[in-house]
């Protein structure tokens, strides 16, 4: 069986860090850059797009907290454009005490006021809702996607940032994609790195209007979904 918390960190090439799981030969970015990567899925091509429509709460489902630095990235972007945040993340291996404190992206962002907030959203026990910062509530769920209970049309974003489906394939599927969907406000969006072209079906049969815009260094291109 996996052991998902043998894992170690490595440097990407925009200087951010990464984990990496020998054992699966899976990181948790891309190694062509980290802080690249979730700057270009999640919060240019998923969390910009919702915001230039002129919202001022957004509610945001991630798959996979891991890092934590899909959160940390739309904390600041949140308390830049004024636009209120409803975080939940699931994750069910948690980065451990040591892990989270040799993560560089707080020297990264160059700003002080993250580094509190950072350290926060990994230290809130499981299940507990807490407002970081102010416009930012945050949630974490100490459960796998296929088995948490979603509230229904609640999510205006998800960030599916699983790993990759050759390596978790069971979580890539259309079942589990449907509960995503479920879980999802119409006109709500799913943002992934993926592009691969059984995603993009299972996308599809689930009901998602699917864009692909151009992926982040590395990669042609990602996939956006829109529920309808
Ligand atoms: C590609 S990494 C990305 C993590 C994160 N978004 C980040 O920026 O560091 C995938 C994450 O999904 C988590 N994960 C693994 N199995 C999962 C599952 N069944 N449901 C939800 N998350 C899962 C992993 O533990 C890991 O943190």
């Amino acid at each position: 069986m996996t052991n998902f918390y043998n894992r170690r960190l490595i440097q990407t090439a925009d200087g951010s860090y990464t984990l990496y799981l020998p054992e699966m030969n899976e990181h948790y970015h891309s190694i062509h850059g980290a802080l690249h990567e979730s700057m270009h899925v999640f919060i240019r091509e998923g969390l910009d797009k919702i915001i230039q429509t002129g919202a001022t709460k957004i509610n945001i489902l991630e798959v996979g907290l891991g890092t934590g630095l899909n959160a940390l990235l739309t904390l600041m972007r949140s308390a830049e454009t004024g636009c209120s945040v409803n975080y939940l993340a699931l994750e069910p291996y948690p980065l451990n005490r040591e892990e989270v404190a040799a993560l560089n992206y707080i020297d990264l962002t160059g700003e002080e006021m993250p580094e509190k907030a950072f350290r926060r959203m990994h230290e809130l026990p499981f299940f507990e809702k807490e407002r970081i910062i102010t416009g930012f509530e945050f949630e974490k769920w100490h459960h796998k996607v296929h088995e948490a209970s979603l509230p229904a049309e609640s999510f205006d974003l998800v960030y599916f940032d699983a790993f990759g489906p050759q390596v978790q394939p069971e979580l890539w599927t259309e079942k589990v994609f449907a509960g995503v969907f479920a879980s999802m406000k119409p006109g709500g969006v799913i943002a992934t790195y993926s592009a691969k072209g059984s995603v993009k079906r299972a996308l599809k049969a689930c009901g998602f209007r699917l864009e692909h815009p151009p992926g982040p260094k590395g990669k042609r291109e990602m996939t956006r979904g829109v529920k309808p």
